[in-house]
């Protein structure tokens, strides 16, 4: 559908819960007390995917927290692919527990994949994360194994930003798009933190990287020659994409978010009560007024940490 700003919102997120098996610093806390433990069921999930199909969605991503912690994830894809409204389905995770399960979840109708990858130092990347470097890689080469569309997401900081060149090089060996998202003000990395080292540091001390903006994508591309993958840059903090939004995100526990970095939220649990059309017209109303662009850099801090989001 259409907003009041004439952008086409064609692309929902989907958070399926809030708990991690990571605690990623920039995400959330390091414990789950603030996580809320009521979760969308597979039913409610796949009854706002078909809702979100019949205002002109064609994208969905599932998220978290962790979305592999739900055991019924398999089920959820399954059953938004059963609409045969989406053509493309695509998951983001941390990768922990991937290996087994990435086949079944193909075989359920996902597309594509994104994996979360802080470091590529196992020391470091346990210092960020609280994870496995380990485990984390295991997931990435089964995807590659696979076949299945692979991009691996990095989220700068002053902590990795050395480590700038081992993943331009991940992308040189590998078909993987490895992009770099600039740190959004959330957790106990506040907006302390962020625009201390963006995007444009990297591609300033590269000039050969070169990265064209793709219409209707948040990175932009490096194409680079001899590489068997890609190099993408999401700059939300120095090169705000929000003019050309096409997303919203539907939380876990079941509200509609325009936009990631505005307070508004919209609960969908009394309209899912009522039935699918009051469903629909609940979410046509908040997503007609989703906000200009995102009030990062004006001291907005989100009272949602990222792993209540969905990222
Ligand atoms: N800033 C930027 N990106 C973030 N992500 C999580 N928290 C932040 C943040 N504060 C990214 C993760 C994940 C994606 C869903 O969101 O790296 O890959």
């Amino acid at each position: 559908m259409v907003d009041r700003l004439g952008r086409v919102i064609d692309y929902m997120r989907v958070s399926v819960t809030e708990r991690c098996n990571l605690a990623c610093k920039y995400c959330r806390a390091a414990s789950d007390d603030d996580c809320e433990r009521r979760e969308l069921s597979k039913t409610d999930i796949i009854r706002c995917a078909a809702a979100f199909a019949a205002l002109g969605g064609k994208k969905l991503r599932f998220t978290g927290g962790e979305p592999l912690l739900r055991k019924d994830i398999e089920d959820i894809i399954g059953g938004v692919s059963a609409l045969r409204r989406y053509d493309d389905i695509a998951l983001t995770t941390n990768a922990h527990g991937l290996k087994d399960r990435l086949r079944g979840l193909i075989t359920s109708g996902l597309n594509r994949v994104n994996i979360s990858l802080d470091s590529l130092n196992p020391v470091k990347y346990r210092a960020l994360t609280g994870g496995s470097l380990d485990e984390a890689m295991r997931g990435v080469n089964h995807a590659l194994e696979l076949g299945i569309s692979l991009k691996v997401n990095v989220v700068l900081t002053p902590d990795n930003i050395n480590e700038a060149d081992d993943f331009i090089a991940l992308a040189r060996e590998n078909p993987i798009e490895v992009r770099f998202i600039e740190l959004m003000p959330f957790g106990p990395y506040g907006s302390g933190h962020m625009g201390r080292v963006t995007n444009q540091d990297i591609i300033r001390q590269r000039p050969w990287l070169n990265p064209v903006r793709q219409p209707g994508k948040t990175a932009d591309i490096c194409v680079i020659e001899g590489y068997k993958g890609t190099v993408g840059f999401i700059s939300p903090v120095s090169r705000r994409f929000c003019g050309g939004c096409n997303r919203v995100r539907l939380t876990a526990d079941g509200k509609l978010l325009p936009c990631l970095g505005d307070a508004a939220e919209f609960s969908l649990l009394e309209a899912l009560e009522r039935g699918d059309e009051a469903l629909k017209e609940a979410m046509r109303e908040a997503i007609y007024i989703k906000p200009s662009g995102h009030c990062f850099g004006g001291g907005f801090e989100p009272e949602r940490a990222m792993n209540r989001i969905g990222g």
